[in-house]
């Protein structure tokens, strides 16, 4: 059979991938997989995600170093602004032992200068292992994993989804529920602010879907609200949602607080933005008052620290809940092990493995 990433099988990947998993029980197959929505990924695909991201763990923290893709090259493409999502893929697949190209950019691109995606995942994928890439077009990775002759990894598309940073969200929950003897299924979480444009939370309720009895407390602008079919799937998932404009009332009873930024990107102007933004502060005053004590808080990040955002506020940075530099962290293990899965090189990590001959006693 094809490889999933050959163009005439990537066809049919709504068919081969999105399939099986709507009933979220056949795993799926990584090796030589495009990663592009949380709907290819089964529960046991995320256990997987999961116990490969721990085997990682001493390679991010520096405590041994591998060689295991010495040769190899990661394509990274991003077409929107980013930090820690490009970075981050980036020195997963370096502490993997490969090299990584980028593109930054759409204007310094030639997509520019009239190229199409088709023409752009032609050419890079002859001179990539693996890509990894963010575009501002919902479906836009898809289209370009279409023409790709290497598997392509989708570092956000749009307002569509973000899976990579589900992953990690969920992988940061999961320890953190653990420190908390909590488990995923039965979680209580309010994920906050723009929900309508903010991709990050589109993936994570797709990927808590395919766990059980979870309340979702959705707290928004009604202009911003969760698009109704993803309410719909995680009503259909057995969960309770509730939709609310109170952030008080509705962080009162959670184990996550999840925040997010107004996705000014998204919107006509920055005056129309500017009517969202600063909606829901939580601040330590906010958590003290309406949090139970162990209540963890999270953000993808970048947090808008600007006066008149302030949506997560710096006087939570002593805050031993707050979760989210943890979370970024946790950003490195999950792409890291993302890529020995879909390369092939899981049992090989190890045996190519060696002392780290550097510094690191500041990092912790
Ligand atoms: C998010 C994104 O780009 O969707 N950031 C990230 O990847 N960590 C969230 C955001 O930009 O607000």
């Amino acid at each position: 059979m094809a490889p999933a990433y050959w163009p005439d099988a990537a066809r049919g990947l709504d068919f081969r991938l999105l399939a099986p998993n709507s009933h979220h029980e056949l795993s799926m197959e990584f090796v030589g997989s495009h990663i592009l929505s949380i709907d290819q990924f089964a529960r046991t695909d995320i256990d997987k995600i999961f116990a490969v991201a721990a085997k990682m763990e001493p390679y991010a923290q520096r405590e041994r170093a591998t060689s295991v893709l010495n040769g190899a090259i990661l394509g990274n493409m991003f077409f929107e602004a980013s930090t820690r999502t490009r970075v981050s893929f980036g020195c997963a697949f370096n502490l993997l032992g490969g090299e990584v190209r980028e593109t930054t950019g759409f204007e310094s691109s030639a997509l520019a200068k009239g190229e199409s995606l088709h023409d752009t995942a032609r050419v890079l994928s002859g001179y990539s292992d693996v890509i990894a890439m963010r575009h501002p077009q919902a479906g836009s990775v898809s289209d370009f994993a279409s023409a790709s002759r290497v598997p392509v990894v989708n570092g956000g598309d749009g307002v569509n989804e973000h899976p990579t940073q589900a992953l990690l969200d969920l992988y940061t929950i999961e320890k953190e529920m653990r420190g908390r003897k909590r488990e995923l299924d039965g979680l209580r979480i309010a994920m906050i602010g723009d929900l309508k444009f903010g991709r990050t939370v589109h993936s994570l309720v797709k990927l808590l879907c395919r766990y059980r009895d979870v309340e979702l407390h959705l707290i928004s602008p009604a202009a911003l609200c969760m698009p109704e079919a993803l309410v719909e799937m995680a009503r259909s998932a057995g969960h309770t949602v509730q939709i609310s404009e109170n952030l008080e009332s509705s962080i009162a009873h959670v184990d996550i607080a999840y925040s997010t930024r107004i996705q000014e990107e998204r919107f006509g102007s920055r005056a129309e933005a500017d009517l969202y933004r600063g909606k829901f502060r939580l601040n330590q005053s906010v958590y003290t008052q309406h949090c139970e004590p162990n209540t963890v808080i999270m953000h993808p990040l970048p947090r808008d620290s600007r006066a008149d955002a302030n949506e997560l506020s710096t006087d939570l940075d002593g805050n031993p809940n707050l979760a989210i530099f943890r979370q970024a962290d946790n950003g490195i293990v999950i792409r890291m092990a993302l890529f020995a899965m879909i390369l092939d090189v899981v049992e090989q990590v190890d045996k190519h493995s060696h002392p780290v001959r550097w510094y690191t006693g500041s990092r912790f």
